[in-house]
């Protein structure tokens, strides 16, 4: 696969590290493109990627594009892409929010494969949680290669499209969740009286230690809670003030306005 990168921003470069990381891709195999040019230069210099100076050196080098400009700038950087493709097949990696396939596919040329993509920003320290759709002419050839760059910044996981905007909801605004849980917890451990950065760094790893051992054990979350909760212990004390505060409600609550916000969004592209 020779990649070409349309976007050479915080994830286009998140992507191609952790893929050149993993050896999933080559850097002599990989060139970028941006509309600024320190972009695509800083891009090169930290990933050892060619940068390419023009969309017609881009699409002669690569067979795989991925499309990492935001939103409003897809439109512009499909019709380049098209341009210079001049008739040449091509698989499409979109990873732009709220972008369909359907638009997607009426943007590029109509032999293009394309694949559509929700990432997350943990992705920019390989913990990444994706999900990708595929679009009409998409092949499990494309698939499988979607799937592997994903996968080496994190974990990558096939939905059907209908199914991305509460993808959305859940991982793609989640880490934003995560940070004010664990924003919350260390303010409450500076109230008990630890100091600021000992009662983050509690904080911070205790979630990624509770996060580790519901994928690494299987176990359903549940079981895990229970084994940390004693009878008439202290974790049952502070799981029945979360309850009576409403903690899950409020989880239910933030999922479902982000995946509502995720189809307006989808529906004004
Ligand atoms: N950052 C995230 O957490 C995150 C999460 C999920 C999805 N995404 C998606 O990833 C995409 C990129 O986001 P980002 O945060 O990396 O943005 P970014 O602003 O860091 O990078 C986008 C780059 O695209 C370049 N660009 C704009 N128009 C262009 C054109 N016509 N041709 C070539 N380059 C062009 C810009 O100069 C910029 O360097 C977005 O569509 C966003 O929806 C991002």
């Amino acid at each position: 696969m020779h990649l070409g990168v349309i976007g050479c921003g915080k994830m286009g470069t998140a992507l191609v590290s952790g893929a050149i990381r993993c050896n999933v891709l080559l850097p002599q195999n990989v060139w970028g493109i941006d509309a600024i040019d320190a972009a695509t230069v800083a891009f090169s210099a930290s990933t050892k990627a060619h940068h390419a100076t023009s969309f017609l050196q881009l699409a002669e080098n690569c067979d795989t594009f991925l499309l990492a400009t935001k939103p409003q700038d897809i439109a512009t950087a499909c019709e380049s892409l098209t341009h210079a493709l001049a008739g040449r097949p091509a698989l499409v990696i979109s990873l732009a929010a709220g972008v369909t396939l359907s638009r997607l596919e009426k943007l590029l040329p109509e032999n293009a494969r394309v694949i559509r993509t929700m990432p997350n920003t943990p992705a920019l320290v390989g913990k990444g949680a994706s999900a990708y759709c595929l679009g009409t002419l998409a092949t499990p050839d494309d698939q499988k290669i979607t799937h592997t760059i994903l996968a080496a910044v994190g974990i990558a996981t096939e939905v059907s499209e209908s199914l991305l905007d509460a993808v959305t909801g859940l991982s793609g605004s989640g880490p934003a969740y995560g940070f004010m849980v664990i924003e919350a917890l260390a303010d409450a451990g500076v109230k008990q009286g630890l100091s600021r950065q000992k009662s983050l760094e509690l904080a911070a790893q205790t979630i990624l230690g509770a996060a580790a051992m519901v994928l690494e054990t299987g176990m359903h979350p549940a079981a895990l809670r229970d084994m940390v909760a004693s009878p008439a212990g202290t974790t049952i004390a502070a799981i029945a003030a979360l309850e009576k505060n409403g903690l899950r409600h409020a989880l239910h609550e933030a999922v479902s306005a982000a995946t509502q916000r995720s189809k307006e969004l989808s529906s004004l592209s």
